[in-house]
């Protein structure tokens, strides 16, 4: 069979280089960015993910920038992005762009299968009217459309796209089954067979809306528990110890990537246009995108001490990052944070060792030696090393640690001042 993949970022690239990797389908790569499509001809692995890496140099397969690679494709899978708008309603534009563009090439026996997260609805409500209409073919007689949610968690040293398991589902039966064994020909975990496409848009839009809700739940209790004087993460740890029906969260200076703080958007919106208004869901996405309001609260108070304003005092803001030790900027936190300092005047001091381009110093020595007060925004290895005694010699007086990420005994214990989120 011939394979494209449509979108080479962190769902893509490793998608077409595990099914070059793994079968003898013939696999090829689209993507509009052409600086993308250079690196990847080049084998420079354009995305934080070693497993990628390491996979790009082995495989081989053609990718461009020119749509007519898809030409022919027995599966035509789609993973590109489904961001927000400025005002938090989904922004389905690639993949209406991308779905026109294959329809360009679709023929009779050919199955499109959409990766990207959707809200249900999508598969049969945009999707397919833009397949249909472009073609004389329809769908689930002529061609199929399936939806196979990807989970890829970039970074993470245990999963990816070979053993996290997936669930597929399509418009007709058969094909649901044929797909399954195309995806289990690559992925060594099940491939669950689900029985319409809806579902399965609502499969992989609940996961990530758990995880919002349930991160929105600690961080209400850290704004709480900071009132009462109760440290959150000790508590945290004590009800981790029932061994059924309770999963720690973590709070933190806000939710970032391209995922957590997005998906939830497209499930409250389609609800709302179907007349139902997710009251919960909105009210986790409204506290988790006032974590980095809430973060700089924080620092106020801990300037009041010193009778300091935040106006040209020093702070020093450690990682852009929206998680540890990758470089992605997507929807993190730490960027409004920092756009609420330069608002407030702050002599802002930035370093993220991996955005050397976006850092104000070179080195993490450098930004605490300016700084008179310090965030933390991301918890990447490198500021493990911040302890108490790097802290008194850099002449640091405050720690805002938006991660729980520090030795907070240890830095108290020296005289600094210390607080992190709910700790
Ligand atoms: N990043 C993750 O951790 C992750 C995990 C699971 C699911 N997802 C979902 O997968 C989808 C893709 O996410 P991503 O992180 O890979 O995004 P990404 O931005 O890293 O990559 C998407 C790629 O698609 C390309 N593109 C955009 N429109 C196009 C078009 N019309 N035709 C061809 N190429 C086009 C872009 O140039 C980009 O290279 C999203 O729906 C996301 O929610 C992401």
């Amino acid at each position: 069979m011939k394979v494209s993949v449509t979108g080479l970022g962190y769902v893509g690239l490793p998608l077409a280089c595990a099914i070059a990797k793994k079968t003898k389908n013939l696999v090829v790569g689209f993507d509009l960015n052409e600086e993308k499509i250079d690196k990847i001809r080049n084998r420079e692995c354009p995305i934080d993910d070693y497993q990628c890496e390491q996979d790009l140099k082995e495989v081989v397969f053609e990718v461009s920038s020119n749509p007519e690679i898809l030409a022919d494709s027995d599966i035509y899978i789609v993973c590109v992005p489904t961001p927000v708008l400025d005002d938090y309603t989904p922004d389905l534009g690639p993949v209406r762009g991308a779905t026109l563009t294959i329809s360009k090439y679709l023929k009779k026996g050919h199955s499109v299968v959409i990766e990207s997260t959707i809200n249900p609805g999508v598969c049969d409500e945009v999707v397919k009217p833009i397949l249909e209409e472009n073609t004389a073919l329809k769908a689930g007689v002529d061609f199929d459309i399936a939806h196979c949610p990807e989970r890829i968690n970039p970074g993470d040293p245990k999963w990816n796209v070979y053993n996290i398991p997936r669930n597929i589902g399509s418009t007709n039966q058969d094909t649901t089954k044929k797909l399954a064994e195309f995806y289990k020909s690559f992925i060594s975990a099940e491939i669950n067979e689900m029985p319409d496409l809806k579902t399965t848009e609502a499969t992989k839009i609940i996961e990530n809306t758990f995880r919002d809700i349930n991160i929105a739940f600690v961080n209400e209790l850290a704004r709480s528990f900071d009132v009462l004087g109760i440290d959150l993460m000790t508590v945290i740890k004590g009800a981790s110890n029932k061994p059924f029906a309770f999963l720690p969260h973590y709070p933190s200076c806000g939710v970032g990537g391209h995922c957590i703080p997005v998906d939830p958007y497209y499930l409250i919106e389609r609800a709302k246009q179907s007349g139902f208004d997710h009251k919960f869901l909105k009210l986790a996405r409204e506290i988790n995108n006032s974590m980095p309001f809430y973060t700089i609260e924080l620092l106020t108070d801990a300037l009041n001490l010193y009778e300091k304003p935040i106006k040209n005092t020093r702070i020093g803001l450690l990682g852009l990052s929206y998680k540890a030790n990758v470089g992605d900027l997507r929807e993190s936190p730490s960027l409004k944070i920092q756009e609420i300092l330069l608002q407030k005047g702050a002599d802002l001091i930035v370093y993220d060792p991996y955005f050397p381009e976006l850092s104000s110093v070179k080195t993490l020595d450098e930004a605490l030696q300016q700084s008179f007060a310090i965030i933390l925004a991301t918890n990447h290895d490198e500021f493990r090393s911040i302890n108490a005694e790097k802290l008194i010699k850099s002449d640091v007086n405050i720690v805002i640690d938006g991660k729980n990420f520090l030795n907070k005994a240890d830095i108290q214990k020296s005289g600094i001042y210390y607080k992190g989120i709910g700790s």
